[in-house]
């Protein structure tokens, strides 16, 4: 393979934070046969459970990287309204953000519906509207799509502000059910991806 890297995460558009337009599964199918042989290949995007897991390491991969599955680890550092938010939520809460006019590129980034991404929809279509009067430059008008989450994150992971922050979620966060510590979370993930690959003897 004509790289120097010595591994590479593939992730799919499940993922919290931000995203491209395709799924894992497809990403995983299109991309593991061809490189797993030449570089150590993880697999990320929605994955919560040691079955999932295990399909991955059957498919090819070395292994499997998890975010939103951890957030409410004992051990995050996230508020405690940035963890329960997380507990509240199903799969279809987590959604990504939309970009609403061509001229002014949206890079999308997956997390939790809330008052924020509406207001972000009401931002481009100001933005817009003001490029459109020429009342703003391209460049400028760009810019202050780009900068609208500036501090964003942290508002909602350090603050605990999950209305005004960006609550960063991929869609498994239907199956974060609780805080537990991040041993256990593994130790979890370990037995059902042992489990899955005994059934198949
Ligand atoms: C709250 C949150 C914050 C994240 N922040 C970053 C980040 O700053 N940089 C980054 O490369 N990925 C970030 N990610 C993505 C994770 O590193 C990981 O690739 C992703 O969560 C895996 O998909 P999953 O959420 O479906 O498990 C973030 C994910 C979450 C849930």
């Amino acid at each position: 393979m004509r790289s120097n890297v010595d591994a590479i995460v593939i992730e799919g558009m499940e993922a919290g934070g931000h995203i491209g337009p395709v799924s894992t599964t497809v990403l995983a199918q299109e991309i593991l046969p061809h490189v797993s042989h030449d570089i150590p290949v993880f697999i990320a995007g929605g994955i919560a459970r040691g079955e999932a897991v295990a399909a991955y390491l059957e498919m090819g991969a070395v292994g499997v990287q998890l975010g939103t599955r951890f957030v409410c680890a004992n051990e995050s550092i996230a508020h405690a309204n940035f963890k329960k938010a997380f507990i509240r939520a199903s799969a279809r809460d987590a959604i990504p953000s939309v970009q609403i006019d061509p001229r002014l590129p949206v890079i999308p980034v997956r997390a939790l519906k809330n008052r924020e991404m509406e207001n972000f929809a009401a931002k481009q279509r100001e933005v817009a509207q003001k490029l459109d009067e020429g009342a703003i430059e391209m460049a400028e008008a760009q810019l202050q799509i780009e900068h609208y989450w500036a501090g964003a994150l942290r508002r909602a992971v350090i603050d605990g502000d999950v209305e005004t922050g960006s609550v960063m979620a991929g869609q498994s966060v239907g199956m974060v059910t609780r805080e537990e510590p991040v041993a256990e979370i593994i130790r979890e993930l370990i037995d059902e991806a042992a489990a899955a690959l005994e059934s198949r003897g």
